[in-house]
């Protein structure tokens, strides 16, 4: 690809693609201070639940480069000040949660005694997380190849690809690896209102990798199961409950139901890190609201009337019954989802043979 939504700079900050801007501009940011890093993953510069982890990651690494302290204690009371910031940028996606808690954990490493270890260990395990991302990327693409009939017709929400990861994306991801390997794939790519990932950034992402595809209106995808036939839906995700409820960017939840009375197969792909079992089920996911204003104004413009009330709920929580299958980078896993995906935990964490 010919760009990297995020990216550590040896000289000691992080940049990224300012997803706003695109497809109109390709415009990098360089970030040195955890509060802008914060403001960034809240403003969406970058977003999609795997990148957020990253770069929050690489927040604590900026924190750990330009702290002054002198002792292990100073300089985790500054850590902890960050990670709380860090936190609270973003609710839904527990990839933020999980990258955090991988940081938490090294900083906490009685191995890592003195400043000098404590910031070499975050800055490594930032690199780790990201290198990670890409690689289960990767291998989550492989995963999903076997579902993609030759000449498939797939929609797809939102935004999963390169932008929302490292490289390969999820779902995207998915798509991608079938079309390098030589399946012929045509999308049709859900606009994503109301900050139009799909219609923005993956109609961009497909461009740039030569996929056929088409932008849709988020309610369409009904009209095109039943008049033209639709393959699969294929979708990222935001955070799984044990139970497999999946939340994931608002929309999704009407195109599974959709699928569901086309019989059309609806797949979730995600890395086990978007996967939470300490969260029995989708109600108690917690969904961001956002601002009204990006209901009532399109570049700018206001479209609704004054005053008007909204509901800007970014995420939905599609319910399990609704999904196939989810892609993992460990495997493809059916229902039952709360003994399934626990064991696919157990299989993961067991010392191989
Ligand atoms: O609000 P966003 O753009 O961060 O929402 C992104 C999504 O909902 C993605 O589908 C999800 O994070 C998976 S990205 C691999």
């Amino acid at each position: 690809m010919g760009f990297r939504s995020l990216e550590w700079l040896d000289h000691g900050a992080l940049r990224l693609l300012d997803q706003r801007l695109l497809p109109a501009q390709k415009t990098y940011v360089d970030y040195t201070d955890y509060h802008t890093v914060a403001a960034a993953i809240r403003e969406m510069v970058v977003r999609g639940a795997p990148a957020i982890g990253d770069t929050a990651a690489y927040g604590m690494a900026l924190v750990a480069r330009a702290s002054q302290v002198e002792t292990v204690e100073a300089l985790r009371a500054e850590l902890a000040q960050a990670d709380t910031v860090l936190r609270a940028s973003r609710p839904t996606a527990v990839n933020l949660f999980w990258a955090l808690d991988r940081i938490q954990r090294v900083i906490n490493d009685p191995a890592n005694a003195t400043v000098a270890e404590i910031k070499a260990a975050i800055l490594s395990e930032a690199h780790a997380i990201a290198l990670d991302d890409a690689n289960v990327c990767k291998q989550i693409g492989l995963n999903g190849l076997a579902l993609v009939p030759d000449e498939a017709t797939i929609i797809h929400h939102c935004n999963t690809g390169s932008l929302a990861t490292q490289d390969y994306g999820t779902a995207l991801g998915i798509i991608r690896t079938a079309h390098e390997h030589g399946k012929h794939v045509h999308v049709l790519v859900d606009e994503t209102r109301p900050r139009l990932q799909g219609a923005r950034l993956t109609a961009w992402e497909l461009r740039e990798q030569g996929i056929p595809h088409q932008v849709i209106v988020d309610g369409a995808s009904g009209h095109f199961m039943r008049r033209l036939g639709v393959d699969l839906c294929v979708v990222g995700a935001d955070r799984i409950a044990a139970n497999g409820d999946t939340a994931n960017k608002i929309g999704t939840y009407n195109l599974a139901v959709v699928a569901h009375a086309h019989g059309v197969p609806f797949y979730v792909a995600a890395p086990l890190s978007t996967i939470d079992l300490k969260t029995p089920h989708g109600d108690e996911i917690e969904i961001e609201e956002r601002t009204p204003r990006e209901i009532t104004h399109v570049e700018g413009v206001q479209i609704t009337p004054d005053d008007v009330q909204v509901g800007n709920p970014a995420f939905d929580v599609t319910p399990a019954q609704y999904i196939t299958a989810i892609i993992t980078e460990k495997g493809i896993v059916y229902p039952p989802y709360e003994i399934n995906l626990r064991r696919l935990f157990d299989l993961a964490e067991a010392p191989s043979a």
